[in-house]
């Protein structure tokens, strides 16, 4: 989420920074800006929307100095427009930051800046951090920093300069990546190695916690308990094309293998782990309302639509709430009948989608209490429903859609917390609320079984059809299986629920027909090794998706692949992992245009 660039040498800053940050846009285009040192103060430009705005505006205004910060932004806290666009600075204006990452204790401290006389002139979590420098300030900016950053809970890679001090650069960081580009005579500090590639290959990667001075071309780095430690550069060896993919052939693989750190995004802040409930920020203000419903419409359209299809289970078992998941594209077909206290949620990754706009459009015309669950901030949808919560998964570039999935699923999770809290037992909530925690770790863990998934897909890639199979929470997943395979492999399958295959789809099996089974240890666990033994009864393959601690499946299965246990509502969030890695490596094998499937677009505006 964002990028990052900063410079400090003897050349002009401006033209470098610029260009940094063309090679991070990728990263998140919602706005972008610059602060450049001239000697004497610090002079800002910035713009909304692409960098191109940006480098239009610099050709008319061209800032003169040596030191320099940048940032291209992807929206989390306020909308993504010129007042939130970085660099972000204190009261005075001489103080100017770039940041990527969240401040989770943002209000708290804000409260107390504001009654320390502080005012603040954008909505973002950013600049409490710039008036928290300005408070500690006494002459010395690394130590204000230090001092300001004891303060805050959350992530951050930061870079900050002072009109004061013309020849200071202070970068930190924690749990958001920033690294130093160190060249002859000037040093970079980047979010991303992709922006400094074409002048320097040497850097310093910061770990978390870590402070980096850069004074009179001197490098000075602290950790976390303030030392100085010397740290020496490493020769970054992969080429340009490969930087912003972070070493990862294509985006889909890179959006995959991101997905313990997206769904952390997604969690973060959101469990109370002292009273297990769920922290929803946007729901708040209509507790009232959401503890009156008495029916909840989840909408989404193709993956999205798979979510809801997972968040109707969860909500219904978690919090008793009658739920529907509709195609948005159907919605209108069956929206008279609704009543008053119904909710329609809308699931999208972008927060353009035409149909589940117009579906969202068409409930609060009913009069109807609108809801979400977006990735992109500021987008439509996210401005025109009611309230919602941020699925925080960072910016998804393959057009196939993986962390925005799994961020889904996991804010569907929260949600159906969020309704049941009175329905749980406390004991319930302790065990949810801890397994969500552990989620990213299993994610993680789960990823383990890329190289088997890769010999699988080998395997399987010449087939020309698939069915994929599941039931109760995995039943989902087996159409969002089908879809991911569809898409980037352009090979025919169909998702089922397992128990319709006798009434009528078995009759396509034989040795040509594999059936890809998404059967982890729940408590429909028998009913699908049944339905698998079916299949193999009539000469079909079956690979399966079961959990580690099963010993029955693999007599059954041609393969298996083993994925962590966890309580049965969230299995979909561990089993659809597999399947990602399936359809991606089957598309490599048969050198499809992975990140451009044909015929797609990332975000569909037409209904
Ligand atoms: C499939 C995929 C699409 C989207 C759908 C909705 O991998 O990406 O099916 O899920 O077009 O898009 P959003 O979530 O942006 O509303």
């Amino acid at each position: 989420m964002c990028g990052i660039i900063a410079y400090i040498g003897n050349k002009k800053a401006s033209n470098l920074l610029l260009d940094g940050l063309k090679k991070l846009e990728y990263r998140g285009y919602d706005s972008a800006g610059l602060a450049v040192h001239d000697g004497q103060k610090i002079n800002t430009i910035k713009a909304s929307g692409r960098i191109i705005n940006l480098a239009d505006k610099l050709s008319k205004n061209p800032l003169k100095g040596n030191m320099g910060i940048a940032h291209t932004r992807w929206a989390t806290h306020g909308q993504a427009n010129i007042k939130n666009a970085h660099p972000h600075s204190d009261c005075s204006g001489q103080i100017w930051l770039v940041h990527n990452g969240i401040i989770e204790n943002y209000q708290k401290l804000k409260q107390f800046l504001v009654k320390k006389g502080h005012f603040f002139s954008s909505q973002t979590d950013t600049e409490i951090i710039a008036h928290l420098i300005e408070e500690f300030y006494n002459e010395n900016l690394l130590t204000a920093v230090r001092k300001a950053l004891s303060l805050i809970k959350g992530t951050y890679g930061l870079v900050v300069i002072h009109s004061l001090e013309p020849k200071r650069l202070i970068a930190a960081r924690m749990g958001s990546p920033l690294l130093l580009g160190v060249g002859a005579k000037e040093v970079f500090v980047c979010s991303d190695a992709a922006a400094i590639l074409p002048f320097t290959r040497d850097v310093i990667y910061l770990e978390d916690g870590e402070i980096a001075e850069i004074y009179n071309n001197k490098i000075n780095i602290f950790n976390a308990n303030y030392r100085k430690i010397k740290k020496e550069p490493e020769t970054i060896k992969w080429d340009i094309n490969e930087a912003e993919k972070d070493g990862f052939k294509h985006f889909m693989e890179k959006e995959i293998f991101e997905q313990p750190k997206s769904i952390a995004n997604t969690l973060r802040g959101r469990i109370n782990t002292k009273e297990y409930k769920a922290n929803l920020g946007g729901f708040i203000e209509i507790k009232n309302e959401l503890s009156q419903l008495k029916y909840l419409v989840l909408i989404g359209c193709g993956t999205a639509h798979c979510a809801a299809r997972i968040g109707e289970y969860m909500i219904e078992e978690l919090a008793c709430l009658p739920t529907r998941a509709e195609y948005a594209s159907e919605f209108r077909y069956r929206a008279n009948v609704l009543l008053k206290n119904t909710a329609v949620l809308a699931i999208s990754q972008s927060g353009e989608t035409a149909d589940t706009l117009a579906a969202i459009r068409q409930a609060k015309e009913k009069g109807l209490l609108t809801l979400g669950v977006v990735n992109v901030v500021g987008s439509t949808i996210a401005r025109e429903v009611n309230a919602g919560i941020y699925t925080h998964s960072g910016p998804e570039i393959a057009v196939a859609s993986t962390k925005a999935f799994t961020s889904q699923l996991i804010a569907l999770a929260l949600i159906a917390l969020f309704l049941g809290e009175k329905k749980l037992s406390i004991k319930q909530r302790r065990l949810i609320v801890k397994e969500l925690e552990s989620m990213p770790q299993k994610i993680k863990e789960t990823l383990k079984i890329s190289r088997q998934v890769k010999k699988i897909a080998k395997k399987y890639c010449k087939y020309k059809n698939f069915a994929f199979l599941g039931r109760k929470f995995n039943c989902p997943i087996a159409q969002e299986g089908a879809i991911k395979l569809k898409e980037v492999s352009y090979i025919h399958a169909e998702g089922f629920p397992s128990g319709e295959m006798k009434h009528g789809p078995i009759a396509m099996i034989d040795k040509n027909f594999p059936s890809i089974f998404i059967m982890p240890q729940t408590s429909v666990y028998d009913k699908d090794l049944s339905n698998a033994e079916e299949i193999k009864a009539r000469g079909g393959k079956v690979i399966a998706i079961a959990s580690r601690s099963d010993r029955r499946t693999r007599k059954v299965a041609d393969d298996v692949v083993y994925i962590p246990k966890t309580l049965e509502f969230l299995t979909p969030i561990l089993s659809v992992v597999p399947l990602q890695l399936l359809a991606y490596y089957i598309a490599i094998y048969k050198k499809r245009n992975v990140d451009k499937p044909r015929n797609l677009a990332k975000s569909v505006t037409v209904e």
